[in-house]
């Protein structure tokens, strides 16, 4: 038995867990593995809804049996072409010849592109239907959430929607699918950093494509690409996408420092106090040359405020902080209460790119705004308590 899991009567998980990969997209750490989730409807007709990466394949392979036995695949059903899904394609066709791939028009191209394969495609426009037997699937093209081709797949009597990487996470499935079989807060963070990375950046498209999702179907499961099966409560994922599709937020500060020998994080330290002093309860305070950014970017995007403290490295900012600041602008961060502060030792820099930042972004900058040379003086560190007592005034007015 190769573990596939039953949604319902004819659908069946055929995914795999991958607990290998250490960065997802060699970008992002992956502390929880990450599962890539293929589903397979035995209908009269057989269809499968994505693949899995490449590495997975002859188990991915053997779960497909284990379901089908000797019956082939009729249809495979493309959501979402990046290769975490479509590695695999290319054995399923050869296992399954006669097997009809079914995409958008966009689809078709990067199929060429990366496989090779331009025969035996079927393309599906928006709202098009796919008769299985006894049901019928219905296709929605929800481009650029996170792709342009992507899209979704919705079976209309099981009432399941197969959603691309949209209401996905990180975090491999360990023996559980379902939302009801295991402690959601555990998980929340990684489906959070999920979003904000990899989706964040088309937040808006998130939003309109979630929004017309609700009014044209009632989704009785909702099953992503990556992470867990929402049965018992659908609309939960759904309403935390789109709270932080449109950049919702609750009450705490981000405290980043970058900082070579000490002084930075000392101002730092003296912001967090203050900000403590001043009754902010949820404080994160990370050192950027240490916290992986996709953590940062994560608890960034469930609080309302930012303080941001940079050294200058050879006459600009501490690098690692400018890959920081270059992530949230490329996610257009806003409705953020921002503090700023800078320091050098021999030429200033660093806070002349967190000024830029702030004409990037749409925050609502708290003075003062300051910059240290040398060693932080007793003046500098009042300065940075009052940073701290504004930005906590100002974030608890915003959460009001
Ligand atoms: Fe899970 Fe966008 O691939």
């Amino acid at each position: 038995m190769y573990n596939s899991i039953k949604l319902t009567d004819k659908v069946h998980w055929v995914g795999v867990n991958d607990k290998e990969t250490d960065l997802f997209e060699s970008l992002w750490p992956l502390p929880e593995g990450i599962a890539y989730n293929s589903y397979i409807i035995n209908d009269d007709k057989v269809a499968l809804i994505d693949t899995v990466k490449i590495n997975y394949t002859d188990t991915y392979l053997e779960k497909v049996r284990d379901v089908i036995g000797d019956k082939k695949v009729d249809y495979l059903i493309i959501n979402h072409m990046e290769p975490d899904h479509s590695g695999s394609i290319k054995s399923v066709l050869e296992a399954y010849p006669e097997m009809k791939i079914i995409g958008n028009a966009k689809t078709m191209n990067f199929l060429e592109g990366f496989y090779g394969i331009t025969e035996g495609t079927q393309v599906i426009k928006d709202g098009d239907e796919l008769d299985l037997g006894s049901r019928k699937l219905k296709f929605f093209i929800t481009p650029m959430v996170h792709w342009p081709e992507t899209m979704m797949t919705y079976d209309q009597k099981d009432k399941i929607l197969f959603a691309g990487d949209v209401f996905g996470g990180f975090g491999s499935l360990n023996g559980f699918l379902f939302d009801d079989e295991v402690n959601i807060d555990h998980y929340e963070d990684e489906i959070r950093r999920y979003f904000s990375n990899i989706i964040g950046k088309y937040g808006p498209v998130a939003h309109r494509t979630i929004s017309r999702l609700g009014k044209e179907i009632e989704p009785e499961m909702i099953a992503s690409t990556h992470g867990l099966v929402w049965r018992e409560d659908p609309a939960h994922i759904i309403q935390e996408y789109d709270k932080w599709s449109q950049q919702e937020t609750e009450e705490g500060v981000v405290v980043v420092y970058g900082s070579m020998y000490g002084n930075t994080k000392v101002m730092a330290e003296a912001v967090a106090r203050s900000l403590s002093e001043n009754g902010i309860e949820q404080i994160r305070l990370f050192d950027v040359s240490r916290k992986h950014p996709s953590f940062i970017i994560n608890d960034i995007w469930k609080y309302n405020g930012i303080v941001l403290g940079s050294c200058t490295y050879n006459t600009e900012i501490f690098p690692p902080m400018d890959y920081l600041l270059k992530a949230l602008e490329s996610r257009n961060i806003k409705n953020r209460v921002l503090g700023i502060f800078g320091s050098y030792s021999w030429s200033g820099g660093a806070l002349d790119r967190l000024k830029e930042f702030k004409e990037n972004v749409n925050c609502q900058l708290v003075d003062p705004v300051i910059e240290s040379q040398h060693a932080p003086s007793s003046e500098i560190l009042e300065k940075c308590y009052e940073i701290g007592k504004n930005v906590a005034s100002a974030v608890k007015e915003n959460n009001e």
